[in-house]
């Protein structure tokens, strides 16, 4: 922890949580069970994250593909997500700045007015800031971006030659916030799967071999450790 305590300071860590199924079938357990036990690690993780001095952290809990999902395993991911938005008002105290990704308008009413409170009440916190990526999709992101930037120009207040990568990038669900030093994918699968696409341009990522419901404060350790030994070049020499 003390070496991590000073190479995590200001960094932005995105995590894929994956493996939750695979957890739960490998103990004869309902696929909820991962999710449920996911649920407590991505908790932990905050506050582990705040701790070491982490900037932001953006956790990828339900993506736009995510839906295809039997009906009863979406609505256990919806009734975690709630459970712990209502938790996450103790946040505030802690001075985070929550921040929800991605396309509420297909959420319940009730999932969208907890998201709107805790992002209207924590949004002057100066201290980490916690994305939860929810109905998000990096494709989506980047095509709402888009659209958000043609209305402008169709209403004759912007000039399509001064869109740039700075623009764009302002239209992003994460407006205005650094761009994520490194994506962590724990279960041992090697694929981005839509998270991020826009903001990962220069990432570093790190695949562990642990599911996520294993995943503990020593494995984020010793990804602090893997990144902290990468060479960051941004296209340099
Ligand atoms: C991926 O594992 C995990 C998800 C699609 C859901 C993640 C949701 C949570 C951890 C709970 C709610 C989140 C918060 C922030 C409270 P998988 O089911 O695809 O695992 P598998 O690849 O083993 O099937």
């Amino acid at each position: 922890m003390a070496e991590s305590k000073e190479s995590a300071k200001g960094l932005h860590i995105g995590f894929i949580m994956d493996g939750n199924g695979r957890w739960a079938q490998r103990r004869g357990l309902p696929r909820t069970a991962g999710h449920t036990k996911g649920a407590q690690v991505f908790q932990d993780m905050v506050k582990y994250c705040k701790q070491l001095g982490v900037e932001a952290v953006t956790f990828y809990a339900f993506s736009t593909e995510n839906w295809k999902r039997p009906k009863s395993e979406v609505d256990a991911i919806m009734r975690l997500l709630k459970e712990y938005l209502r938790r996450a008002f103790d946040y505030k105290k802690e001075d985070n700045r929550i921040i929800i990704l991605g396309d509420k308008t297909p959420l319940s009413d009730e999932i969208k007015k907890l998201m709107a409170e805790i992002e209207e009440g924590t949004k002057d916190n100066k201290g980490m800031t916690i994305n939860v990526a929810i109905n998000y999709g990096g494709r989506e992101e980047i095509t709402h971006a888009a659209r958000a930037l043609a209305r402008r120009v169709a209403e004759g207040t912007l000039d399509p030659d001064q869109i740039d990568e700075e623009m764009l990038a302002g239209e992003l669900y994460t407006a205005g916030q650094k761009d994520p030093d490194f994506i962590l994918r724990p279960s041992g699968e090697k694929r981005l799967s839509n998270f991020m696409l826009w903001q990962s341009a220069y990432a570093e990522f790190i695949y562990m071999d642990v599911l996520w419901p294993d995943f503990t404060r020593k494995h984020l350790d010793a990804a602090i450790e893997e990144y902290c030994h990468r060479s960051r070049r941004f296209g340099g020499i």
